[in-house]
């Protein structure tokens, strides 16, 4: 369903030594420069997911599927909280470690190699688990679902921002996106308080993002390239799915 950490490797290595992506993604999508994000989530969705996550001083987030940890990094920064950062992509995490020395918030911060599926964090270990843009890679995505509840306290959220198919049968549109009903998985995983709400307003800057990113001069910046690749798979079936925002409790 999803790519190989090996793809990701080499994506997390291309973005290493391409600061107009970076800068490109930072001002569509409201993003702070040290907020380094590899989704489409921006600054004010952000306060949503945060007020969602309801964190306090001390308690453990997991920032599942973390990427270079950008966003985890922000909401410890903000709650006071702990940062458990889990990615499949070493050089993901060793991006977000250097973040983490870089923000001064090592203290605070833990980043370690690990799957959707099995992070390798022990049961009733997180007060919250946040999973940003990357639950479509979950193969299958109800056994991430049940991982998140495994790790979380009794009470505690998860909170997962995605996108669904409006048709389940779209050929437009991936697989890995196709078999998201996050409703039914959330349920399915054991959740309570299941809610999924649709967030047209995010899909401003998602495609603000992918319209600029085709018109830029990609040169030889290999990250500029797949940026502008995806733009062209998105833009063309960007219809038949809706942006969406998944709470639950443990
Ligand atoms: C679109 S990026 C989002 C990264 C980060 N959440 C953010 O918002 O900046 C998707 C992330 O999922 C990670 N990923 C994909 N499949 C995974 C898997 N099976 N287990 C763990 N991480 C995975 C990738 O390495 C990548 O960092």
């Amino acid at each position: 369903m999803g790519m190989s950490a090996a793809e990701f490797d080499r994506w997390y290595a291309d973005h290493a030594v391409s600061p107009a992506a970076d800068e490109l993604v930072q001002r569509v999508l409201g993003l702070p420069p040290q907020v380094q994000s590899t989704s489409l989530l921006s600054w004010d969705a952000l306060d949503e997911v945060v007020a969602a996550l309801d964190l306090h001083d001390g308690q453990v987030l997991l920032d599942l599927a973390c990427g270079r940890g950008g966003y985890g990094l922000e909401i410890a920064r903000r709650r006071g909280a702990r940062v458990t950062g889990v990615d499949f992509s070493a050089v993901a995490i060793e991006q977000a470690r250097r973040l983490a020395d870089a923000l001064g918030l090592a203290d605070r911060a833990e980043f370690r190699v690990g799957e959707l599926t099995a992070t390798g964090l022990g049961a009733a270990s997180a007060d919250a688990v946040l999973v940003v843009d990357a639950i479509q890679f979950a193969d299958p995505a109800v056994d991430a679902l049940r991982e998140c509840r495994r790790v979380l306290v009794p009470g505690g959220r998860v909170v997962i921002t995605g996108w669904e198919a409006l048709d389940p049968t779209d050929e437009r549109l991936p697989p890995r996106l196709r078999q998201l009903d996050l409703a039914e998985q959330l349920a399915r995983a054991g959740f309570a308080d299941v809610r999924v709400t649709s967030k047209p307003a995010w899909r401003v800057a998602e495609r603000a993002l992918w319209e600029e990113a085709l018109t830029v001069d990609a040169g030889d910046d290999r990250t500029l390239r797949s940026m502008q690749d995806e733009a062209r798979q998105v833009l063309a079936s960007f219809d038949g799915r809706r942006r969406i925002l998944a709470t639950a409790t443990a």
